[in-house]
């Protein structure tokens, strides 16, 4: 299956006015926004903490967008169905949550929620080669995931490329999204190397025109070679 292009751009609630939440989901929604990437986060995986399903079952029904929920909590299975009904139409779970990801997998499929699979930076491609045929989404961590505002690790680029060749060869349509440090020079980088989805947090909700920033990482975009 061939890459897509243009890559989608999934910004981050992370980077947003906490205050002003639906109206900052609606800003990107106008701005031409393909996913909204929401970051949950238990101060135990990752050592930082976010929000929980409640927030987003209260955007659910404000927007149109594809709620894409990354999950940095460990245990993750005994909460997925609470974002499944919370409305998430895409879960991504760690690689590095728990030894049982193949049947958190299956769950989230069994729940109607597209399956995604995240990996730290430290973890290599071939980590989640036995998982390739349960997922929809490969999810990159280009940062060590926590927070936002972090340098874009070019360490990652060749894992990219790896994980691009592992999804041709499954024939599924995988989509490979980066998260951390996407701006303007890192999504040229990562879409050269073979991600068809940005994760964005900084790059648009610190931005002063979120349009403006949502075509600019979409025009940055480089066919893979
Ligand atoms: C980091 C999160 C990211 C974060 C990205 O742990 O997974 O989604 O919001 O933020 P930026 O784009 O600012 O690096
Ligand atoms: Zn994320």
């Amino acid at each position: 299956m061939p890459i897509h292009f243009p890559p989608l751009v999934a910004p981050s609630v992370l980077s947003a006015d906490f205050s002003r939440m639906a109206e900052e989901v609606a800003a990107v929604e106008r701005a031409g926004a393909d996913w909204l990437h929401l970051d949950v986060m238990d101060g135990h995986f990752v050592p930082n903490l976010s929000f929980g399903p409640q927030l987003i079952k209260a955007l659910r029904p404000q927007s149109g967008l594809v709620f894409d929920v990354h999950l940095m909590i460990a245990p993750v299975d005994p909460y997925l169905e609470m974002f499944a009904q919370a409305g998430a139409d895409h879960i991504h779970v760690h690689i590095e949550a728990g030894p049982h990801t193949h049947r958190t997998l299956q769950h989230i499929r069994a729940l109607g929620v597209k399956p995604g699979i995240a990996l730290c930076p430290a973890t290599p491609a071939e980590a989640i080669g036995e998982v390739l045929d349960l997922v929809d989404v490969i999810l990159v961590m280009t940062v060590n995931p926590g927070f936002g505002g972090q340098k874009f690790l070019t360490s990652q680029l060749d894992k990219i490329r790896t994980l691009r060749r592992m999804a041709e060869a499954t024939g599924r349509d995988i989509r490979i999204g980066v998260d951390g440090g996407v701006d303007v020079q890192t999504a040229a980088l990562a879409t050269e190397a073979g991600a068809d989805m940005l994760v964005a947090g900084t790059s648009v909700y610190g931005q002063p025109d979120y349009e403006r920033a949502i075509a600019g990482l979409r025009g940055a975009a480089r066919r893979p070679v």
